[in-house]
C-alpha cells in the first residue's frame, strides 16, 4: 500500500505540474494562431485541474494525506518546470511529451492499484488513460509536423543542422529551452 500511496502522490504532483504549465501557455502563448491556441490550451488546463482534485480524492480514499503544497510538488513531479516563454509550436511539442509522461505515471500506478486489488482506483487510473491518451491525439494532431521520438531529442543536441524531422522553432526550444 506504501508503494501506491508514493506513486499516487507521484501522479499527483505530476498532474499538478501539467496543468500549472498549460494554464502558463494558455497567458502567455503569442503569433497568428493567439486565439485558437489560447482556447485549445484554456480547454487542456481546465480538463487538468479537474483531475488535480480527483486525484487528490483518490489518495484521501486511500486513508492518507494528499501532497498539497509547491516545494513536494517540485520534488516529486516528473514534469521540469517551464521558466521561459517557448514559441507556440514549442509549446505544443512540450505539452505533449509531458502528457506522455503522465501517461507513463499512470500506467505504473495501475500496474500497483491492480496488485493491490484497489478496484475502484483503477477504474479511475484506466479513465485518467483514456482522456490522456484523448490529449495525446489532440496534441499530435496540432503539431505542424508529426511528433518525434525522445531519441530525437538527443540527435538535435548533437546535430541540429541533420534533423529535418522537427520545426525550426521546436528545434531552437530543444537547444536552448530556457530563452
Ligand atoms: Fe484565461
Amino acid at each position: 500500500m506504501e508503494e501506491l500511496v508514493k506513486k499516487m502522490n507521484e501522479l499527483l504532483a505530476t498532474t499538478f505540474a501539467l496543468y500549472l504549465k498549460a494554464q502558463n501557455f494558455h497567458w502567455n502563448v503569442r503569433g497568428k494562431d493567439f486565439s485558437q491556441l489560447h482556447d485549445f490550451f484554456g480547454d487542456f488546463y481546465s480538463e487538468i485541474h479537474g483531475a488535480v482534485d480527483t486525484t487528490a480524492e483518490q489518495i484521501r480514499a486511500l486513508g492518507v494525506p494528499a501532497i498539497g503544497a509547491l516545494g513536494p510538488y517540485k520534488e516529486t513531479s516528473r514534469i521540469t518546470d517551464e521558466l521561459g516563454v517557448p514559441p507556440a509550436a514549442a509549446m505544443i511539442y512540450t505539452l505533449y511529451y509531458d502528457n506522455k509522461l503522465v501517461i507513463d505515471v499512470l500506467t505504473e500506478a495501475h500496474a500497483i492499484a491492480t496488485a493491490n486489488k484497489e478496484y475502484g482506483l483503477i477504474n479511475f487510473i484506466e479513465g485518467r488513460l483514456d482522456t490522456h491518451k484523448k490529449h495525446q491525439w489532440m496534441l499530435a494532431a496540432s503539431m505542424d509536423v508529426e511528433p518525434v521520438q525522445e531519441s530525437v531529442v538527443e540527435e538535435v543536441a548533437e546535430t541540429p543542422e541533420v534533423v529535418e524531422s522537427i520545426t525550426e522553432e521546436v528545434k531552437t526550444y530543444i537547444l536552448n529551452p530556457k530563452q
